[in-house]
């Protein structure tokens, strides 16, 4: 399946080149098995767990263990240790589950490093054999860093320009040309409350491959009765349906020709450029970053870096708890970290928790898989949304977050909404509410600036590169603050 680009790629880049130092290592991960998308609630499934665990744990044997090539420099082994180590979610439960069996995976229980002996010589150990409590960064909707995980939702811009694909002649002649494909699912899905044969088109590609997928995975008999799907359905027809869901979630998610269609990868773009600077400017303090997301910031990141030019598979849905890493390190062998000119960037992907290997890919449609500090800098930087700001403006958002960055009488104009003395009259009163907020913020800014000012002495944090903890509210606009 993969080129011969590719191939070279790998063969020459598998395993560290000998001598080479892994500084940090930054990591996007998929859930894993679940239920289906299409009820609410669904969730992690006891076989997803695992995947996400033994990605996990896989990780630790190349990142962590003590007798990789590839560990990284100054990386504690066995103990969870809360500096070195960065995770974030958004706040729903499926995303946090994944995080949590990754991590469970990565520092798993150890008694001996929970061992706490009390001043009444009585020892004592986490529970559970030792389980150690990884902090992990939990982002709601309404927290402006949620963009940073998933840049594609609360914003309008993006579902016009992803929902234009529906317009599109491709997508006519594809419905067309698939209609009587679909119409074959009719009996398997027919128990799907909110279905009706008329739903059956590529319109509805992923949601149908979803319920045929998931049903083919789990067992029907455990299901409430109106999410009974029969898992009767052969292997050719499940792949052609996951390659036209392919091919949907794929133009949704990112067009040449449309920009914004790709706002999650963007956003996640400059997720990653933040965690990495942040081992850069910290001189490897923090080592180790894990973000969860969706598979469709995956396929919006993947068009984003030309990761099709390296590998026509990249056009396809990652598989359940894929990851996708990006390494920092210095090509000699090294005990102090490095001058940043000795140092690059590799880009791996693993498609799912069991049948491959982590494999490096060249980004940015080149042919190496590595690239120096600055030119990736680069590179990441023409493509990366890097600020709140720029994904306020560029999704004209509404989301109570972004008010702050359009201030009543410029963007916000209530004159224009008054169609009716009621509804003028919520719009006013929304606007005075906004206002207040907005006034808040800038408050608190000119409060933040004064109380960073007052700290500029602070010469350890300014020589770490660090960014103002105190300034919160300032640096919640940048993801070159902790809060990614
Ligand atoms: C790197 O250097 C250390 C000593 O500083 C040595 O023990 C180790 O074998 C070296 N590794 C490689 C791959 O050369
Ligand atoms: C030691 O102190 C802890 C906490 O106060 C207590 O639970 C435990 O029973 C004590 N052990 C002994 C041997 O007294
Ligand atoms: C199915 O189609 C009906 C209209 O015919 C629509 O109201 C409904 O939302 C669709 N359901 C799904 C799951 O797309
Ligand atoms: C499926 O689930 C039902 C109900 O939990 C159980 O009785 C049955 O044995 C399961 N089937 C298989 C193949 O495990
Ligand atoms: C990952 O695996 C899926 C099949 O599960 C495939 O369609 C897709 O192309 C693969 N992606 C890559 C980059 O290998
Ligand atoms: C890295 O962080 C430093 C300090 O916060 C900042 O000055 C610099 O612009 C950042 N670089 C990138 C590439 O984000």
């Amino acid at each position: 399946m993969f080129s011969n680009l590719a191939l070279l790629a790998v063969s020459t880049t598998i395993g560290a080149a000998l001598g080479e130092t892994i500084l940090g290592v930054t990591v996007f991960t998929r859930h894993g098995d679940r239920t289906s998308k299409h009820f609410p609630g669904y969730s992690l499934t006891s076989l997803g767990a695992q995947q996400n665990f033994q990605v996990g744990q896989d990780y630790r044997g190349i990142y962590l263990d003590s007798d990789s090539p590839k560990r990284i420099l100054g990386v504690s082994e066995d103990k969870y240790v809360s500096s070195q180590v960065y995770a974030s979610a958004p706040d729903q439960k499926i995303l946090l589950d994944t995080t949590t069996a990754f991590l469970q995976g990565l520092y798993p229980p150890l008694e001996e490093v929970t061992r706490l002996t009390l001043a009444n010589g009585s020892a004592y150990t986490n529970p559970l054999n030792g389980y150690q409590y990884v902090h992990i960064r939990s982002e709601p909707s309404t927290s402006p860093n949620s963009i940073w995980l998933k840049g594609d939702d609360s914003c309008p811009a993006y579902t016009r320009a992803s929902s234009s694909f529906k317009a599109s002649p491709e997508f006519q002649q594809r419905t067309e040309a698939t209609a009587p494909f679909y119409a074959r699912f009719w009996d398997a899905l027919r128990n799907v409350h909110d279905y009706n044969p008329a739903n059956l088109t590529y319109a509805n590609a992923y949601d149908i491959y979803d319920l045929l997928n998931t049903a083919s995975i789990q067992n029907a008999s455990s299901a409430p009765a109106n999410h009974a799907i029969s898992h009767d359905i052969s292997a050719p027809d499940l792949a052609r349906l996951r390659t036209l869901a392919d091919s949907a979630e794929f133009a949704a998610n990112y067009g040449r020709d449309e920009p914004m269609r790709a706002i999650g990868g963007a956003t996640l773009a400059g997720a990653v450029l933040a965690r990495l600077n942040e081992t850069v400017v910290t001189h490897g303090r923090r080592k180790f970053s894990l973000l969860a997301g969706s598979y469709d910031t995956f396929l919006s990141f993947f068009g984003l870096a030309e990761l099709t030019a390296a590998s026509t598979d990249f056009y396809g849905l990652p598989a359940y708890a894929s990851t996708m890493a990006f390494e920092i390190f210095t090509e000699n062998n090294v005990t102090v970290f490095p001058a940043l000119e000795d140092v690059s960037v590799r880009f791996l992907f693993r498609n799912g928790s069991d049948v491959e290997e982590l494999r490096a890919f060249p980004l940015f449609g080149r042919s190496e898989t590595a690239l120096p500090w600055s030119e990736f800098v680069a590179e990441m930087g023409k493509r990366a949304v890097t600020s709140v700001k720029e994904w306020c403006e560029a999704c004209e958002s509404t989301e109570g977050f972004c008010m702050v960055y359009s201030v009543p009488t410029t963007k916000w104009n209530p004159a224009a909404y008054a169609v009716s003395g009621v509804i003028s009259g919520i719009v006013v009163g929304t606007a005075v509410v906004l206002f207040i907020l907005a006034y808040r913020k800038l408050a608190e800014r000119a409060r933040a600036r004064k109380a960073r000012r007052a700290r500029q002495d602070d010469v350890h944090r300014a020589e770490m590169g660090m960014p103002d903890k105190g300034a919160v509210s300032e640096r919640t606009d940048s993801v070159g603050s902790e809060s990614v």
